[in-house]
């Protein structure tokens, strides 16, 4: 009896272990940088139709959080780093913040917050140490103001760091000697010590893709989690791909300043399809492939093996309004494409099939009209400085060096950067004029591998005067809810 109680367990546990946990723990950044941002209704319901559960976003936009409320999908709110210096100064306007964005949503069929996100990546060395000051006081003001509201022991306040704020010494570059970066280790101790005392979790962000941009020598292999590369032999631990070792120098940071069993969570991780010679679609599928199938399995990572972790891909959608200070491939960190449309196969529950995403559904497009170059033009003297405006207000990254529309000819360039602004401008008939060089047509002037889009119609509308009438009844509706949970 006993055995056959045993065996019956056996199934029940194989049973279970067999539904894929990946897709069930598997966390999603929603950005919104984009000139025609899905509707925030289509973002809610692909994330459902893909089976994600958890979403990150950059602020508290009242769409957003009007979309999720009631999905029961877990969220990570945040606030931007321009908040940081009120924040910072002033305990009251933290618990304000806390009142208008937190506690508003907090009540049965509301937004189920998880984690405040305080600042994004405020160390970021190209900041010049702008927030460097301001961050930990504004996590401390708005934890406090978490757990004055009553709701701390359920949500918590963390911030979202970039993985350069640690790293090993170059005269020691293995995982175990992980230490915080000298210039804030004081701080990224307080930090710590702050974040374990509230039993909120380190996040940080972690590119693989970066590690190669940014070196020339780092081996290609190394990006990935199929081998290939030579092992990084840390003290007899072989490291085989750069994502396990860059979280374990976390793990070897965070255990010298005496919290090693911290929570790690993994803010961002992702591969971008464009803008860069690595910024391909086949790295992207790679890259994916094997991280998800680590994650459905909990592998864990050398320094805490079989496990969970927590991540949040990054990201969900392109968008064609951020900054590409920090490359060409920024706008193009989407799983899907700008239309919510899938970029390549990928199974977020890790089992390895060759299956698509499932697209966002019910998106409108502006009609099959592009923007081209006119083949009668004879003054082309003032092309380049149209081209140059064309690409100021609009995006022009894919037809830089190793992206998906670059060898074209002049007039390619031409008639891909102004497509791109007529789009952008919603097709206005004097967006398609550039002093007589451009016309409109009919004729996709797209080739194999390069898409000249057509934009979502309705995008701009959905933003303004849709989306005033939804948030209108969004508000009447939740206000209504709250009143009735306080009853
Ligand atoms: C940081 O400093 C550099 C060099 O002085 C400057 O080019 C850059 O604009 C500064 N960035 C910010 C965000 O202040
Ligand atoms: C941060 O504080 C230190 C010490 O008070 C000061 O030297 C530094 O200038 C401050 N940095 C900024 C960006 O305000
Ligand atoms: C097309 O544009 C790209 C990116 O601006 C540039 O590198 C390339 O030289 C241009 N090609 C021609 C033929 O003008
Ligand atoms: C171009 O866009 C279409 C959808 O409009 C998509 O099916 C196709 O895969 C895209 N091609 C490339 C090279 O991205």
């Amino acid at each position: 009896m006993a055995r056959l109680a045993a065996a019956l367990l056996l199934v029940v546990a194989v049973a279970c272990w067999a539904v894929a946990p990946g897709a069930e723990a598997l966390g999603m950044n929603w950005g919104t940088q984009a000139s025609h941002p899905l509707p925030p209704k289509a973002v809610v319901q692909v994330l459902r139709d893909n089976g994600i559960k958890k979403v990150k976003l950059f602020d508290t936009d009242f769409a957003a959080m009007s979309a999720l409320s009631g999905t029961g999908i877990e969220v990570m709110a945040a606030i931007p780093n321009n908040m940081l210096a009120d924040l910072a100064d002033d305990a009251g306007k933290a618990k304000d913040w806390v009142k208008r964005n937190v506690k508003r949503y907090d009540f049965d069929g509301g937004v189920t917050i998880k984690y405040v996100a305080v600042g994004n990546e405020p160390f970021l060395q190209s900041y010049n140490g702008t927030f460097i000051n301001i961050t930990f006081p504004a996590l401390q003001n708005i934890q406090n103001a978490l757990n004055d509201a009553g709701v701390g022991d359920r949500i918590k306040a963390t911030v979202p760091l970039n993985a350069d704020v640690y790293n090993s010494p170059d005269s020691h570059p293995v995982p175990s000697a992980g230490r915080f970066r000298p210039d804030i280790s004081g701080l990224m101790t307080d930090i710590v010590k702050f974040l374990a005392k509230n039993n909120a979790p380190f996040t940080v962000n972690i590119y693989p893709f970066l590690s190669l941009y940014l070196s020339d020598n780092f081996p290609l292999d190394y990006a990935f989690f199929d081998g290939g590369a030579t092992p990084v032999n840390d003290n007899g631990v072989l490291y085989t791909n750069v994502f396990d070792a860059n979280f374990d120098t976390l793990v070897a940071a965070l255990r010298a300043v005496g919290h090693g069993d911290m929570p790690v969570v993994v803010g961002e991780v992702g591969w971008p399809t464009d803008g860069d010679k690595h910024a391909k679609v086949s790295y992207a599928q790679r890259f994916y492939a094997g991280l998800l199938r680590r994650l459905a399995a909990n592998a864990g990572t050398p320094a805490r093996p079989n496990q969970y972790i927590e991540v949040y891909l990054f990201g969900l959608v392109d968008e064609d309004l951020k900054s590409v200070a920090p490359g060409n491939f920024e706008r193009h960190w989407g799983i899907l494409r700008y239309d919510g449309q899938p970029k390549y196969p990928m199974d977020l529950a890790g089992q390895g099939r060759n299956t698509m995403l499932v697209p966002a559904k019910g998106i409108k497009y502006l009609p099959k009209t592009w923007c081209a170059l006119n083949p009668n033009a004879k003054d082309l003297s003032k092309l380049g400085a149209n081209i140059d405006y064309a690409c100021t207000f609009a995006d022009c990254t894919p037809l830089g060096y190793g992206s998906t529309c670059n060898g074209m000819d002049t007039a390619g360039n031409a008639s891909y950067a102004f497509n791109a602004y007529y789009q952008v401008q919603n097709q206005k008939d004097d967006a398609c004029d550039f002093q007589g060089l451009a016309l409109p047509t009919e004729t996709d002037p797209s080739t194999a591998a390069c898409n000249f889009t057509i934009q979502i119609a309705g995008a701009a509308e959905v933003h303004g005067r849709r989306s005033a009438g939804a948030a209108a009844a969004g508000v009447v509706l939740l206000a209504l809810l709250q009143l009735l949970a306080l009853w």
